[in-house]
């Protein structure tokens, strides 16, 4: 494989093997991997300012390994059943089959990842979340994520035919038949070819050609007015590639995490669900425990999406603002430091002592169970656009996810896309450069007003926060698609007639994203897992 490729480098145009948009761990994994023939050039863009911000670094739980009574066949089981056997049955086979050895592999061997306990492999420590039938997680106490990034980010930084680039944002893929000079590229199959991508230093978008492309842009959850996530999961991929004309299936299920920290006035952050994994209970505003009530055969440990709705009931029959974590009762204080000091320090610093009190939490969005589908080795419906992670949808979480199993798809689709990416790769770039024309920005006035793109957002968060939460209704739907409908004419004006920034990039992905994902909801009559409709 030769690196020469066709095309003039120019400060507005790069040329490269293969673009990867997203730098968590589906986008870095595939980059690794694809790095290791020295050959090939990989292009990572991110649009965060550090390279390290993304849903990953945020996820605290752990990573789906083994126990040592567990089996593929009995993962896959509390796969399906947590999804409410809405799954694909095919990827998940593969990701309970193929999930564990990539993960000692590329984590454990290659990454130096170092789980606690990890003197050797069958001293890591493993832990419980939710609908888990076996204690099978391994964690970095209860900030995995951030130690799986860290040591991802290392490797992908050594890497000399990998070009990290942060502080970019995609703005679209690229595609001949929306895109080329050549009129008669809309006669040939779907295809991507890069993407314009923003620059957000120097201000400017810069067209990227590809021979291949990998979406791993992350999710959503900023599109809700509660959520777990870091300000990029604003649904820039799923938006992308709708508006390439990619598939997108299950966007009807937004998984609600249980507990995220309540504060009349802060951010909600994520309290893990492996503090009930290991002996913390939910109780109401009276100190009593209710999830029995809701599940009576898994009590605090039940699927998230039910334990999201017992929360929800709760919280309206006895009219309080949130409901409460004991983590105190049932974990000693120096544990509770030592096993969660996340957690710990997080709550501390909004005033609760963990250890002494009881922690407020309320459900807030967390992870988008949907997405571009792609196929066991992360191919879309488009010739050369892969997408990984949770800007895409296998189909392994169905309903419903099951906890610290989007770790191990990111995995598993970051390597299985590599792959195939690597066997696949053309001599030449599929399409000719100077046949995609540079980003024309002269005619659109000046930067937008960051209060009219604020407001647009909150705007879009309330809508999707009251009107396709938690629990969905046909005439709050309704409610949702109109008022989403007049926001995207408005938005889409806006942003013709405006110069690019980050922001308005967001913000037009946003409301798109809503606009998919209420549509799907209204479709749906039928509820099940985190779609749950009263009428
Ligand atoms: O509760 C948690 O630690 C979340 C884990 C996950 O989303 O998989």
């Amino acid at each position: 494989m030769s690196n020469i490729l066709s095309g003039e480098e120019s400060s507005h145009q790069i040329t490269t093997d293969v673009l990867i948009i997203g730098c968590g761990i589906s986008g870095s994994i595939a980059a690794l991997e694809l790095a290791r023939n020295p050959d090939v050039r990989v292009t990572l863009v991110t649009r965060s300012q550090d390279p390290l911000e993304s849903n990953t670094y945020y996820a605290q739980g752990g990573i789906v390994y083994t126990a040592a009574d567990d089996s593929a066949e009995i993962l896959a089981k509390d796969i399906l059943r947590a999804g409410d056997w809405m799954n694909n049955r095919n990827a998940v086979d593969i990701l309970a089959r193929e999930g564990p050895n990539l993960v000692r592999r590329i984590l454990i061997d290659e990454r130096g990842v170092a789980f606690d306990g990890s003197a050797g492999e069958a001293k890591h420590h493993r832990t419980r979340e939710a609908a888990h039938s076996r204690s099978r997680i391994i964690h970095v106490r209860d900030a995995t994520g951030k130690a799986i990034q860290d040591a991802l980010i290392e490797a992908v930084r050594t890497q000399p035919n990998i070009t990290l680039l942060s502080a970019n944002t995609a703005v679209d893929l690229l595609t001949p038949a929306h895109h080329s000079r050549n009129r008669l590229a809309i006669y040939e199959p779907l295809s991507c070819v890069g993407a314009y991508v923003f620059d957000q230093r120097r201000k400017c978008v810069v067209t990227i050609l590809s021979k291949a492309t990998v979406l791993a842009s992350g999710g959503l959850g900023q599109i809700f007015l509660h959520t777990t996530n870091p300000e990029g999961a604003r649904g820039d991929g799923l938006a992308m590639a709708y508006r390439a004309g990619a598939r997108i299936i299950n966007s009807e299920y937004v998984q609600f995490h249980p507990t995220a920290f309540y504060h009349r006035h802060r951010a909600r952050f994520l309290i893990t669900e492996s503090v009930r994994g290991e002996g913390a209970s939910l109780v109401n505003a009276s100190g009593e425990p209710f999830m029995r009530k809701y599940a009576p055969e898994w009590g605090d440990l039940a699927p998230r999406d039910e334990v999201a709705r017992g929360i929800h009931q709760e919280m309206l029959e006895t009219g309080s603002d949130s409901v409460f974590l004991d983590l105190r009762s049932h974990i000693p204080a120096e544990r509770i430091k030592e096993r969660f000091p996340t957690v710990y320090n997080n709550c501390l610093e909004y005033g609760v002592d963990a250890t002494k009190e009881l922690v407020p939490v309320v459900p807030a969005a967390h992870y988008f169970c949907g997405g571009v589908w792609v196929d066991e080795y992360g191919r879309t419906n488009l010739r050369r656009l892969y997408a990984v992670g949770e800007a895409s949808c296998t189909g392994v979480h169905g309903a419903n996810r099951l906890g610290s199993v989007s770790l191990l798809e990111g995995v598993v689709w970051g390597y299985r896309a590599a792959q195939h990416i690597a066997a696949n790769l053309s001599e030449e770039l599929p399409v000719a450069p100077e046949d995609i024309p540079f980003w024309q920005d002269e005619s659109v006035a000046g930067y937008p007003d960051p209060v009219l793109v604020r407001q647009d957002m909150t705007l879009i968060k309330h809508i999707m926060w009251y009107y396709v939460g938690l629990v969905r209704t046909t005439p709050r739907l309704a409610r949702a698609m109109r008022d989403l409908s007049v926001l995207r004419e408005d938005v889409n004006i806006f942003y013709h007639t405006q110069r690019l920034n980050d922001e308005l990039i967001g913000l037009r992905n946003s409301v798109l994203a809503a606009t998919v994902i209420t549509r799907a909801a209204w479709a749906n009559k039928e509820s099940h897992g985190c779609h749950y409709r009263e009428g």
